[in-house]
Order: structure tokens, then C-alpha cells, then sequence
């Protein structure tokens, strides 16, 4: 008899973003004249940048002519994009980090996802709440937590992010071996310093823990004194991996390419205490179940590290953080308490009310998408997270809606 893994069982039965696709369409349906402004997910809206494009291009017609076709690729990716995210996004930064520690993939989703596999089913595993769903549910499907009761599953060191502490988690009481840390934050949009990160950092290095770190955002950030790597804190090399992505920064959720970052100092541990270094484990399990980047795509990204593409990814990036200060603007003047949308195309919005109830009255009256808090955690339950990735006028006439339902109504 076929059986399943029963740890799927104690998922919550559809992903969040899922759950959200499937009310969108209901609404749709019932209402088809309905315009409905998306500011929920955070999918980016604008074109890939020129530079990308041109290279893109230029990489298929490569790939028409035998002489120049290329098959399979390194499983890790092409040296040509390894080597350049090595140099801009660390070395030009002050950061020792080679290219053969840089590992090319199809999304820093799919990586955050992933890596837990190389780790022990028995470690103890600390998420922030609010949390990117996947971080939980992946270490689920792995069998490391209990049941879900009252909005958490048991066996989780849940960090609290709450406006007490300005969304920036505290050490854990208990001992943790894996810690998931995601700054500029997804959902609250906060941003954490140095000296934060640096006790993280300490932390990891005095009880051999791991901290994956996703980066995800950090093109977003517009104060030089935040971290934009944790290879920026001394020590991190030993105790953390890192996840970044090109789908947020130059529009690439569609075309897909990211990188994860192994440094070769970074152990964990096997039952006799011999420690092993991550980089060789999720080497293995990379070219195992994973065939590389398209080449088309991985030439796409290298265009990123050319002059043009540096110009066209900051504008890009401005425009939404033009939309996040619109955001902001608005609900500052209905005095809303909120965080994020400084340094993070996120605004994590106080609504009073339970998140779900806002998200219908939301679109019900001003056909406008949020995120509900509590798809992201119990702290997030009197939350809505607004996305700043649309275009300027959507975002303008959302914000309108926004503010007549939630004096109306909200
Ligand atoms: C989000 O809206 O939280 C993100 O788009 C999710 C993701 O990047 O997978």
C-alpha cells in the first residue's frame, strides 16, 4: 500500500498566496466590472531592464546556431554570473566571498525552501512571527514540528516581531540550532542594523547554530549604514548562508534566477561531533536534483552587473519605493500605526481588526488586494501588508479607495 507523508497533513490545507489567487477570482467572477488594483503579493509589475534584455536576446540567438548552442550547464551556474556577483555584490562591498561559494538557482523561494534538507530531522528550528509561510511549512513537510493549535505549530521557537520591539526579534530563551532571519523583512518591511545582526551573529557562533539569512530585498534599503549582506557582520562566514535574489531588484519573478551563498567555513555537526562543511552537502544535493539556471537567463542576470543595467535596476527600484512612499503617505495621514516601506517595498499596516475581515472589507469596498497579517503568523492578526510593486497611477488610485473605505468602513 502506497502511503503518504504524513507530516503534509498537518499543513494548513493552501498555501497563502493560493488562498489569496482563489478569493481574487471568486470576487472577480461575481463582480467582472470590478477593477481590482493588486497590491498583495509582491510580484514585480515592470519590464526587465533594457541592458537584461538586450542580453537575454543576444543569448538565444546564441542558442539557434550549433556552433554556439549551448546543453547542460554547470549545475551551480555559469562562472561568467558567478563571477560577477562575487565581485559587485561582495568584494566592490568589502566582503570575502569567492564566486565558487555563490550558487545560481531558480529562486531564493525555492532555496530557503531547500536547504533544510541537508540538516537533521531533530534540530530545533526558530522562525520570526510574522514569517515568509515557506520557512514553516517546508520544515513541516520535513516532520520537525508538532500539530498546528491556535495559529502555531508546536515544536517551533517562535520570535515575536511586534511594534514593542519595532519588529526586530530577540534572541531566543531556548536553545535554537537553526535560526531563519529575513531582512529588509518579508512582511513587516523592517530593517535591521548592524549591531542587531551582529548578536545574531554571536549568537549562531556560541551555540553552533545556523542562520539563513534572506537578503532578498535588500536593494531596497536607502540608509548605507543597514547591512545589505550578513557577510557584512565579522564571524558570519562560520554561521550563516545567505539567500538573494534578482526576481525583486530587476524584475526577474517571472524569468527566475536567484543565488544562495555557502561560505566554505560553514560547518554542521554529525552525531560523533565531527563537523561538515555545508558547502560540499548542498553541493551535492544541488547537482543532484537540480540542472542549472537556463543560459538565456543567466546571461539575462550578468547584464545586471553592467553599467546601463545598474542605471535601469536603481530607477526601477525607485519607482517603487516612489509607490511605498505614496503608501506610507496615506496612511500616515489616516494615522494608522504602521512599519516597513523606508527600506522594503512592504508596509506592514495596524488594522485593529482580525486581517482576514479587512482584506474582504478591503476589496469588497475599494477593490483593492492586501496581504492579511495572519497568513504570515499569529502576530500578524490585527495586520495587512501592502506591496509597492505596481505602477505609480494603480497604487494612487488604490490609496484613494484605501483611505474612503477605511473611513467608511474599516
Ligand atoms: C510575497 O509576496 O511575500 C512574495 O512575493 C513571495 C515570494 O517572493 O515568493
Amino acid at each position: 500500500m502506497i502511503r503518504i507523508n504524513e507530516n503534509y497533513m498537518l499543513l494548513q490545507a493552501s498555501y497563502l498566496f493560493s488562498t489569496i489567487a482563489r478569493k481574487i477570482s471568486e470576487f472577480q467572477e461575481k463582480n467582472p466590472d470590478a477593477e481590482i488594483i493588486r497590491l498583495g503579493i509582491g510580484d514585480t509589475t515592470r519590464a526587465l531592464p533594457d541592458a537584461c534584455i538586450k542580453a537575454f536576446h543576444r543569448a538565444v540567438d546564441e542558442m539557434a546556431q550549433d556552433a554556439t548552442f549551448r546543453g547542460y550547464g554547470p549545475e551551480q551556474g555559469y562562472p561568467f554570473l558567478r563571477e560577477k556577483i562575487a565581485a559587485h555584490d561582495y568584494r566592490d562591498r568589502g566582503m570575502d566571498i569567492s564566486a565558487d561559494e555563490i550558487f545560481i538557482s531558480d529562486g531564493a523561494k525555492c532555496d530557503t525552501g531547500n536547504f533544510q534538507e541537508i540538516l537533521s530531522p531533530d534540530i530545533r528550528v526558530a522562525v520570526p512571527d510574522p514569517v515568509y509561510p515557506v520557512y514553516v511549512d517546508t520544515n513541516v513537510m520535513a516532520g520537525r514540528t508538532g500539530g498546528y493549535k491556535n495559529g502555531r505549530y508546536e515544536n517551533l521557537v517562535y520570535l515575536e516581531c511586534t511594534e514593542k520591539n519595532n519588529f526586530i526579534p530577540s534572541l531566543p530563551e531556548e536553545p535554537v540550532d537553526l535560526i531563519y532571519l529575513c531582512f529588509p523583512n518579508n512582511p513587516t518591511g523592517a530593517a535591521i542594523t548592524r549591531e542587531e545582526l551582529a548578536k545574531w551573529v554571536d549568537y549562531a557562533e556560541q551555540n553552533r547554530a545556523l542562520i539563513l539569512y534572506d537578503a532578498a530585498y535588500e536593494a531596497f534599503i536607502r540608509d548605507e549604514t543597514l547591512p545589505k549582506s550578513i557577510y557584512e557582520i565579522k564571524g558570519a562566514r562560520k554561521v550563516a548562508v545567505e539567500f538573494k535574489s534578482f526576481s525583486k531588484t530587476a524584475g526577474f519573478t517571472g524569468t527566475r534566477c536567484a543565488y544562495t551563498v555557502v561560505p566554505r567555513e560553514c560547518s554542521a555537526w554529525d552525531e560523533n561531533g565531527k563537523p561538515h562543511p555545508l558547502h560540499a552537502l548542498w553541493n551535492r544535493r544541488h547537482c543532484t536534483k537540480f540542472n542549472g539556471v537556463s543560459y538565456p537567463v543567466q546571461r539575462a542576470a550578468e547584464a545586471v552587473y553592467t553599467n546601463k543595467g545598474q542605471k535601469q535596476v536603481a530607477a526601477i527600484i525607485a519607482g517603487y519605493m516612489k509607490n511605498a512612499d505614496r503608501i506610507r503617505q496615506e496612511v500616515d495621514e489616516l494615522r494608522l500605526p504602521y512599519a516597513g516601506g523606508l527600506h522594503s517595498p512592504y508596509i506592514w499596516i495596524k488594522t485593529c481588526g482580525n486581517s482576514w475581515e479587512f482584506f474582504d472589507m478591503l476589496l469588497e469596498k475599494a477593490r483593492v488586494v492586501c496581504t492579511p497579517g495572519e497568513g504570515f503568523g499569529s502576530c500578524g492578526k490585527a495586520f495587512i501588508r501592502l506591496s509597492a510593486f505596481n505602477d505609480y497611477k494603480s497604487v494612487d488610485t488604490a490609496m484613494r479607495r484605501f483611505s474612503a473605505a477605511v473611513k467608511h468602513g474599516g
